[in-house]
């Protein structure tokens, strides 16, 4: 596994010439771990992308959905040929069972023709969490060249992704504001609480089912923190909120809401203070 992480791999763009790289089994079950869940993420944002073009209202919108779902296809080839030129598995017993409850919240909004909820749920809630992965593994802090690079350019992408949901929640919400707030509080209330379960029970999970405990991996020069995943990725979602422009008055009470997804009884995240600085830092009338 380490001669063939040593070797050159045209994984995306051109052909890159890096110094071997030593990955421990742990930190290579623990990549085994974040890749087979991100991609499960993709396989979801094609289903999801896929039933959201019968819903758009005109002939560019549909081709542009499209698109997104066949970006989304090329996220799951990368992530697979990272896993096979890494020497790592694509294993489904550790992908976290909160994704089916995700898909199928989505599944639901479409059924019901609510074109907002699906907006909602896929381009903003998922792709929010999508840009905290991303972002994490593409930092100057990791050291592993390969997984930041696949992760550099599945996160622009991403971004593109959460601008185009940005841009058309802000165009339905013109239309009719009050329905979108309703679907984004009824999104909220069903995904939210399974995405953050699924960052905040990655440790124990991996705990549990694997026997590997995140804290003790030794990951050489790579400073991969799945602590740090679950305010991240909360922030890049509260954040979004307030990109989106929706109605303070609705954004802060479901703010408020997420201080109970911390655990009675297990160490604080500190979310309440990260999510009151939110409330407190943003100017009022930014609706
Ligand atoms: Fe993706
Ligand atoms: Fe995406």
């Amino acid at each position: 596994m380490q001669e063939r992480a040593s070797e050159a791999v045209n994984v995306s763009a051109g052909t890159s010439a890096f110094a071997p790289f030593p990955r421990s089994e742990g930190y290579m079950k623990l990549l085994s771990f974040v890749v087979s869940n991100a991609r499960r993420g993709e396989i979801m944002a094609v289903d999801n992308y896929s039933e959201m073009v019968q819903l758009m209202p005109d002939t560019d919108t549909k081709i542009e959905t499209v698109h997104q779902a066949n970006e989304e296809c090329k996220h799951i080839l990368l992530l697979e040929k990272l896993a096979t030129h890494l020497g790592f598995a694509i294993d489904d017993s550790m992908v976290e069972p909160q994704w089916n409850n995700v898909r199928q919240h989505f599944h639901d909004a479409a059924k019901k023709k609510n074109l907002a909820g699906c907006l909602i749920i896929q381009d903003l809630m998922v792709e929010s969490l999508a840009i905290g992965l991303y972002k994490l593994f593409s930092s100057a802090s990791n050291g592993d060249y390969e997984t930041n690079r696949i992760a550099s350019n599945l996160l622009k992408d991403e971004l593109e992704h959460l601008d185009i949901g940005v841009r058309r929640i802000k165009s339905l919400m013109e239309k009719d504001s009050e329905a979108v707030h309703d679907s984004l509080v009824w999104a909220h209330h069903r995904v939210m609480p399974n995405l953050f379960e699924m960052v905040y029970q990655s440790c124990d999970f991996l705990c549990h089912t694997q026997n590997l405990d995140c804290d003790m991996v030794d990951k050489g020069n790579v400073a991969i923190d799945l602590n740090a995943l679950k305010v991240a990725s909360l922030e890049h979602y509260v954040d979004m909120l307030y990109q989106a422009g929706f109605d303070l008055d609705v954004t802060n009470q479901l703010i408020a809401s997420m201080t109970s997804y911390e655990v009675p009884g297990r160490a604080s995240l500190g979310l309440g203070e990260c999510l009151k600085d939110f409330m407190s830092g943003k100017p009022a009338g930014n609706a």
